[in-house]
């Protein structure tokens, strides 16, 4: 798991007047929302003795620990501990790790890691939803007891479809089945830095299977995919010139072997609302077609090495993804999950936010990295 990047904490609509505990990359944070209904992403530790935040209240634009009543403001600064009285001098050490946190898409998305604003990844943009004309969207979430790297893989991946979705195609008896080339692409959202993506042709025939029929039988249909940091992806099918069907994936890693999905999808096509539980639900059959699989990859996070798997071309998108995912660990942005669990129970660790770079002297360490 890796700090510096964009997660999703929870839809927009969740977040009300009331905190909300997440756990993103096997730490706990809190997100509340401020009286201008800035939402404000803290971690969950209260540096005085440990209570949960997510377990207080919201008082005055602060969150109010439930252990002693220290309340912190959405920049993490203490602004009142009760048994010092009242006009008391707050020591600045009283301070939590604050994370920006940015509201795109319909989701609170929090940035956990310490880059300055401009060197920090994008968060993939819908245009669509700016088009509802022409476009449907609807939300789905859900978790599943999957690594989220395996999981992208597993979006990256055009030959594991004919076999894993009978609802997509061939169901598996095609004899002549094989994947086409796979045409490489930069990253659409944002610089080549942060991800790519690719396009194929595939032999699409009708479904056989009940549900909405989102699609006609074509022997040449495009779809794409593609990355945007280690935990966004884009899947694109284009059915025809007026149909089309596009996902955006923001995966949050809860722990190594846990993540929580966001998904929006966006249809050219079906445009009534009446269409929406019908659409989700086959989305969500497909979902769990992915799940039996991975929850049953061996071993459960991909290899050290790619010569611990026996790669062929069309892994190829994998390959690049891992490539990534190494350059960022190159970085020291890997989370060394092997320390933390060693500590787990003893030590409180915090991920570390853009304010330790101005100021020194926190009471929570920094998370181990790699
Ligand atoms: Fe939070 Fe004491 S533990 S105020």
């Amino acid at each position: 798991m890796y700090i510096n990047f964009w997660y999703p904490a929870a839809l927009s609509e969740e977040l009300k007047d009331e905190p909300i505990r997440a756990r993103i990359l096997g730490q706990n944070f809190v997100v509340f929302r401020d009286s201008k209904g800035q939402a404000h992403t803290l971690s969950d530790t209260c540096p005085h003795r440990g209570g949960a935040l997510s377990a207080g209240v919201i008082r005055d634009d602060c969150i109010q620990c439930p252990y002693h009543g220290w309340r912190y403001d959405g920049e993490g600064y203490c602004r009142r501990i009760p048994s010092l009285g009242k006009d008391a001098k707050i020591p600045k050490r009283a301070r939590v790790d604050a994370y920006p946190t940015q509201e795109q898409n319909g989701i609170v998305f929090t940035f956990l890691g310490d880059l300055e604003e401009k060197k920090r990844p994008p968060i993939m943009p819908i245009k669509e939803l700016e088009d509802p004309e022409s476009w449907r969207a609807n939300w789905i979430t859900y978790e599943a007891d999957i690594n989220f790297e395996r999981s992208i893989e597993n979006g990256l991946d055009a030959a594991h479809n004919e076999f894993v979705h009978p609802t997509h195609g061939h169901e598996g008896a095609d004899e002549d089945y094989q994947v086409n080339y796979l045409d490489f692409v930069d990253n659409m959202f944002g610089e080549k830095k942060w991800g790519f993506g690719f396009w194929h042709a595939f032999k699409s025939p009708a479904s056989t299977k009940e549900g909405p029929q989102i699609k006609e039988a074509s022997d040449e249909r495009m779809a794409g995919s593609g990355i945007v940091g280690p935990n966004q992806m884009w899947t694109y099918i284009v059915f025809n010139e007026n149909s089309e069907f596009r996902q955006y994936m923001f995966e949050c890693p809860v722990e190594q072997d846990h993540v929580k999905i966001f998904l929006v999808n966006m249809r050219k096509m079906m445009l009534d609302e009446n269409m929406d539980q019908a659409i989700a639900d086959r989305c969500m059959a497909i979902a769990k077609q992915d799940i039996a699989i991975l929850e049953k990859l061996n071993p459960v996070l991909t290899p050290a090495s790619n010569t611990k798997e026996f790669l062929v071309p069309a892994d190829e998108p994998c390959i690049r993804y891992r490539k990534l995912l190494d350059g960022w660990k190159k970085k020291g942005w890997k989370i060394n999950s092997k320390k933390v669990d060693a500590n787990n129970g003893k030590k409180a660790y915090a991920i570390p936010s853009p304010g330790r770079n101005k100021q020194k002297g926190w009471v929570l360490d920094k998370i181990p990295l790699s």
